[in-house]
């Protein structure tokens, strides 16, 4: 469902990624981990076609982002590191917004829109103004605008950052049903964060990257075997990065 082959992306004398492959299947969830500026939001930049890589390619359920560059981002849904909300707009008319940006066909945009907010638990607060919504709210309202024209491929950057620990356990819970979806409303997924538990609690498989590599790509249930534990791998891997590691790990009190 999302390929990715040797992608680079250089800029200037800094190598933010470097050579990354990866291969994600239908109705997998994938956690991409490593520490602040390993890499993780520019890869996930690169697959959704917002930045052109330095090198190397993706195809997005059989879509090349090159040569079919519409179609493949047609199939994803994309929650930004900061979602562009615009804050004065209504929930409702924001995602219907988005609908129509995404080409969901007039006729079928309303129910769409529904069927969005429904999944984010927003049908109450559908006719707020954005800006008045509390953070965890306002980031379901990112969600809905990924889903609204149901991607097969979402890809989710720091979902719970800035959030508390209950909200971070609500838009977890809410990310595990968008996995556990049937039909149209089944996605495979990327989500990339900085903290451990949050990959341990959604994804069964990691990739960790670390200085614009992919150093692991594994099962957490491979990872975790004869007693080994994420945290060890991590702090191992992620070595000369030991302050990145220590608040990774500290962050798993938020679970
Ligand atoms: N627009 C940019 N210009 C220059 N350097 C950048 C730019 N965007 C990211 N970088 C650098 O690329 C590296 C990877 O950044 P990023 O992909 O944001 O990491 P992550 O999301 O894992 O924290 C960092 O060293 C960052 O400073
Ligand atoms: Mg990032």
């Amino acid at each position: 469902m999302i390929e990715a082959r040797d992608l680079s992306k250089r800029y200037g004398e800094v190598v933010a990624v470097d050579g990354v492959s990866f291969s994600v299947d239908r109705g997998e969830v994938v956690g991409f981990l490593g520490p602040n500026g390993a890499g993780k939001t520019t890869t996930m930049r690169m697959l959704t076609g917002f930045l052109p890589p330095t090198d190397g390619s993706a195809e997005i359920a059989g879509h090349d982002i090159f040569d079919d560059a519409l179609a493949a981002r047609r199939a994803i849904g994309y929650l930004p590191e900061t979602p562009p909300l615009y804050p004065e707009m209504t929930v409702s008319s924001y995602v219907t917004f988005v609908a129509r940006i995404k080409d969901v066909p007039r006729r079928a945009r309303a129910e769409a829109v529904d069927r969005a907010l429904e999944r984010c638990a927003l049908a109450d607060v559908r006719s707020r103004v954005i800006g008045t919504l509390s953070k965890g709210f306002r980031q379901r309202v990112g969600l809905a605008q990924a889903i609204v024209h149901s991607p097969p491929v979402l890809i989710l950057d720091e979902p719970t950052v800035g959030l508390d620990p209950i909200q971070i356990g609500e838009i977890r819970g809410l990310i595990a049903e968008l996995a556990a979806g049937e039909g149209d409303d089944r996605h495979t997924i990327i989500l990339s964060s900085h903290i451990l538990a949050e990959v341990e609690a959604i994804c069964r498989r990691v990739i960790l990257i670390n200085e614009g590599r992919k150093t692991v790509d594994a099962s957490i249930d491979e990872l975790t075997r004869d007693g080994k534990t994420l945290e060890g791998l991590f702090a191992q891997e992620t070595a000369r990065d030991t302050v990145a590691a220590d608040s990774a790990a500290g962050g798993g009190g938020a679970s």
